[in-house]
């Protein structure tokens, strides 16, 4: 056994009364010394399964080593055969077994003592496993390092083995795993981020050209409605055209009759002069359409010049002033201060104001309030015109500004004010808006840009 492994350091045999008979091993022999009171002497005879291990000690030769000791009964009598173990020699073959870098091993015995190998080793472990558990993993500090270390009991013996591995190398390949995970979300996080601004962007397209679409649409729209306008209104002109022709025709018509005397008396005097003003105020109507046609088709020919807006509105008011008292309308002036000049011309503007300030007195019956507004923002100056008339409702203000759109009896409106203001003010480059209430008024608002 001795020259087998270089772990054993002595066997020797042991007869019932613990003496030494026989020994192998380097001198000087034990032979003849008596082991009856050596602890693992006594642990072996009384070991049921007839062998035990002892933990290291210093023997007779004072050097740490521990023994593997087997009793067996011979006649009768209980002899016992015994081999020191090198705990050092034994520790380099445990701790040879060294799968990896790094990783140390020892053995330790039933208390967590070391008894073999770890170099400066691990000192007593702080607390021991079950021995029927599993493995044992835990962590350790040693020394100012941090372990990772496992305890695994050894069969038949009180021992088991301690192997510990430096805590970051224990972990390296988990914070490689980590390191490489995170990398992978990292990654993806970035694939990701690039798909969503991508298909954001994509999206932001769409919707720009849809608004765009819809954009064209509503131009097309628009122009389509300006079609059937210029449509309307030539409809419009011939009707209201002949209904004044058809009564001068037909007034004409019967005075000439009465010139032929096969046909009857001639006219008195006084049904001639009411034929001839039938006449006349047919053409009158005939004449106001036209002339309102006419200023606006001739809308681009005056120069525009620096208008005071406040200025115009007082001229106008004035000229108005006398026909709103006789229908008991009062006028209230709010009229902003500072407010800059705009480029215009003179007779469309008062034209534009005559027709908002003549509907807003028809609107009002029985007496009312007119308010007119000025005031400004950064661009434009705005022109409220107030009453407190009849008002309109949603339909009747979505057609307001069509030519020969018109509420009131024949004769009394052709429908063409507002259609002609709302030409001349777009063409200065404003905006004509109306806002309106059933039973409580109307607002007109021109808004003109500054000169
Ligand atoms: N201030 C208002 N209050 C209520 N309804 C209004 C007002 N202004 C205009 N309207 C309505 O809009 C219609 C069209 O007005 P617009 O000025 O174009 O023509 P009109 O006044 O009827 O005729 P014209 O101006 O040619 O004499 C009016 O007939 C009326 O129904
Ligand atoms: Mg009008």
């Amino acid at each position: 056994l001795v020259s087998e492994s270089p772990a054993f350091t002595d066997v020797g045999v042991f007869d019932p009364s613990g003496k030494m008979v026989a020994y192998a091993g380097p001198p000087p022999s034990l032979a003849g010394k008596d082991y009856s009171e050596e602890a693992w002497f006594r642990r072996v005879h009384s070991d049921a399964r007839g062998h035990i291990i002892s933990d290291v000690f210093l023997g007779f030769r004072e050097e740490p080593h521990f023994v593997v000791a087997v009793a067996r009964p011979i006649g009768g009598q209980t002899w016992v055969l015994r081999a020191s173990v090198d705990p050092d020699k034994f520790a380099s073959f445990v701790g040879g077994v060294q799968p990896t870098k790094g990783v140390e091993a020892c053995v330790v015995n039933e208390a967590g003592q070391r008894q073999t190998g770890m170099g400066g080793g691990p000192g007593p472990l702080a607390r021991m496993p079950s021995r029927d558990g599993p493995a044992s993993i835990f962590e350790m500090e040693h020394e100012g390092r941090s372990y990772v270390a496992a305890v695994s009991w050894l069969s038949e013996t009180d021992w088991a083995v301690v192997v510990r591995v430096p805590r970051d190398q224990a972990y390296a390949s988990v914070q490689r795993t980590r390191l490489i995970l995170t990398a992978i979300m990292l990654v993806t996080l970035g694939l990701i981020v690039v798909i969503v601004v991508r298909s954001t962007r994509k999206l932001v397209h769409q919707l720009e050209q849809g608004d765009q679409t819809r954009h064209e649409l509503r131009g097309q729209l628009f122009n389509a409605a300006k079609l059937a306008s210029v449509g309307e209104m030539a409809a419009g002109v011939a009707h209201e055209i002949n209904n004044p022709l058809a009564i001068i025709y037909e007034e004409a018509g019967a005075l000439k009759d009465s010139l032929d005397p096969s046909l009857g008396d001639r006219v008195g005097d006084e049904e001639l002069r009411e034929r001839l003003d039938q006449i006349c105020e047919a053409t009158m109507r005939g004449r106001a359409i036209t002339r309102k046609l006419l200023v606006f088709s001739r809308q681009h020919d005056e120069a525009p010049v620096r208008l005071d807006v406040n200025e115009l509105l007082d001229r106008v008011l004035e000229m108005k002033a006398t026909e709103f008292s006789v229908s008991n309308i009062a006028v209230t002036r709010e009229l902003g201060e500072g407010i800059s000049p705009i480029l215009a011309s003179r007779n469309q503007m008062e034209q534009v104001l005559f027709n908002l300030l003549n509907n807003a007195k028809d609107a009002i019956a029985g007496g009312g309030r007119i308010t007119v507004r000025t005031r400004r923002d950064d661009r434009f100056v705005h022109i409220d015109v107030q009453d407190t008339g009849c008002g309109m409702t949603a339909e009747q203000m979505e057609k307001v500004f069509f030519p020969f759109f018109t509420t009131k009896a024949v004769g009394k409106g052709t429908g063409l004010g507002l259609s002609i203001s709302y030409g001349i003010v777009k063409s200065h480059g404003g905006r004509i808006e109306v806002s309106s209430e059933v039973g409580e008024g109307t607002t007109f608002t021109i808004s003109l840009p500054f000169a």
